[in-house]
């Protein structure tokens, strides 16, 4: 059996240069690599989209909506401001209103790792749980396990979660694998015998 590299997609951070968020991300990439993917960030500034609806996805969305297209699984990772996801990331996500009419529209068929980095602990969880009912609306798969991290607390870190995180991300993205079999978008198979 020959087992092709899962498309892993990043997507997070803030405009701050190494902000906790896209750190975070970027050891989430990082593990999926290591893990056997293939992956793709979308993270900083390369997330200063116009205001979706406003404009006709330019070279940058289409990048986006793309990689989106293709993806085996996602990665997101949010600030928390004032108690949410940042206006940023959040317009980002409204592009993948673009994917409402592909063979797997939206997420669907995709696990999401999601990654929650606020300056307390109570942004913190409504954080993720905001990030969770946006991937339910866009009807991908929010991993079990979600990760938090208090950047107001020194040497802050997250443990292994990250990795677990990432693992599960991994795993449904092998078991989903399969569902991309006879559409009509001719993707990569994960697994073919
Ligand atoms: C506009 C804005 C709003 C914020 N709101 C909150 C908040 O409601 N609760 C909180 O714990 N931290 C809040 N923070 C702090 C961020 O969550 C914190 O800096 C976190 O580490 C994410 O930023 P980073 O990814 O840039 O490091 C806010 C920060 C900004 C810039």
């Amino acid at each position: 059996m020959m087992v092709a590299r899962p498309l892993i997609v990043g997507i997070g951070g803030t405009t701050r240069s190494g902000s906790s968020s896209e750190r975070l991300l970027h050891q989430a990439l990082a593990e999926a690599q290591a893990a056997g993917a293939d992956t793709l960030a979308f993270s900083g500034e390369g997330l200063l989209f116009p205001i979706y609806g406003t404009a006709k996805p330019g070279t940058a969305e289409q990048g986006f909506i793309e990689a989106l297209r293709r993806s085996d699984g996602v990665v997101i990772a949010s600030p928390g401001y004032h108690g949410s996801v940042s206006g940023m990331l959040k317009n980002a996500l409204d592009y993948i209103e673009e994917l409402r009419s592909d063979v797997r529209p939206y997420l669907q068929g995709r696990p999401v790792g999601l990654i929650a980095a606020a300056a307390g602990w109570q942004a913190g969880g409504s954080t993720l749980q905001h990030l969770r009912s946006i991937v339910h609306a866009l009807r991908g798969w929010p991993t079990p396990l979600g990760v938090i991290t208090n950047s107001s607390l020194p040497n802050c870190c997250c443990g292994d979660q990250i990795s677990l995180m990432v693992g599960q991300v991994m795993d449904f993205a092998g078991a989903f694998g399969a569902g991309k079999a006879g559409m009509a978008a001719p993707l990569q198979p994960f697994c073919v015998a």
